[in-house]
């Protein structure tokens, strides 16, 4: 059964083709609209979530389809101290698909080892966030034309956030990109995402502490929360949260066609005055962010043979 983990669960030929899948979506909805007729998803989020899980719920009504959904952690079973895996096959009885946000690094995989239907990991901890990146990339597409020969500048919590690091991984298999890393010393990207998809890769990189002396060089600014729920102290976190704060003055030495991304929720990174900037994308990533599950859930379900 084939689920989705990691973004490199994903060939580049199947981006491409979700991209292309997606676009048909925005230019012939109606198509869709029956394409998941009684067929089901589950969605089990474990953690808040606005964006993702309400995304994931438009994606398979406008397919036509019905959702079930476990929104707290705190009201299903895993509170009593049911495991994962029990969890998923229970609801394996129920749903088509599932998709699944957890706070455990891996617990997505986890869930595809024991489900009987496709899993999607909608976040797993600090790991990795693969349909975000599904969004991004639509988005980038629609801004750039392109996946190669961007400068990428990703500024925030990048030892947490979960969407960079998925990202990183999406975009280090595309040539000609290269990564700028702005993050406190204490919030760098793990070594492990560096090993496996910069330095395997080839990609360059580079590491800084300061937004602006390299905002000339970016074509796309990637801003993100500081991950309050993942730090082992409220100190750290209260010292480190407005690390970074973009606002028009920062950007007075940005390209004309930066784009500037944040896969939300933003809490305090950019300036609401940024909003009506035309090369704000964040809001544009909530809405691709849709199309994209739309076209992988339609994919998932394909090759399992459900419809
Ligand atoms: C992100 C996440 O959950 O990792 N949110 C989202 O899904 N758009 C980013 C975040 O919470 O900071």
């Amino acid at each position: 059964m084939r689920s989705v983990i990691d973004i490199l669960d994903l060939s580049l030929p199947e981006l491409d083709a979700l991209v292309a899948t997606a676009e048909d979506i925005i230019a012939r909805p109606d198509d869709y609209a029956d394409a998941c007729r009684r067929k089901k998803l589950a969605t089990l989020f474990f953690e808040p979530s606005t964006r993702t899980r309400l995304s994931f719920e438009a994606a398979m009504y406008e397919l036509g389809g019905n959702v079930l959904s476990v929104a707290g952690g705190n009201t299903s079973s895993a509170a009593k101290g049911e495991s994962v895996a029990d969890t998923v096959k229970t609801v394996s009885c129920y749903a088509d698909i599932i998709a699944m946000r957890h706070p455990k690094e891996g617990a997505a995989l986890v869930a595809a080892n024991n489900a009987k239907v496709p899993v999607i990991n909608a976040g797993d901890g600090g790991h990795c966030h693969p349909t975000q990146t599904l969004a991004d990339l639509l988005t980038i597409h629609r801004e750039k034309g392109r996946f190669t020969d961007l400068t990428v500048g990703l500024c925030g919590d990048l030892k947490f956030g979960r969407t960079v690091h998925s990202l990183i991984n999406a975009l280090s298999r595309c040539t000609g990109n290269r990564f700028v890393l702005i993050s406190p010393e204490e919030l760098k990207v793990p070594s492990y995402v560096k090993a496996e998809a910069l330095k395997k890769n080839g990609v360059p990189y580079s590491q800084t502490t300061d937004l602006e002396s390299v905002m000339p060089q970016l074509d796309i600014l990637y801003m993100t929360r500081v991950q309050r729920e993942r730090f082992f102290n409220e100190e750290d976190y209260l010292r480190l949260k407005d690390s970074y704060i973009l606002t028009p003055e920062k950007l007075k030495n940005a390209k004309k066609d930066l784009s500037i991304m944040h896969p939300l929720p933003r809490v305090n990174e950019i300036s609401v005055s940024i909003d009506d900037d035309p090369r704000a994308c964040y809001f544009k990533q909530v809405l691709n962010g849709k199309y994209m599950r739309m076209a992988l859930i339609l994919m998932l379900l394909k090759e399992a043979g459900t419809i």
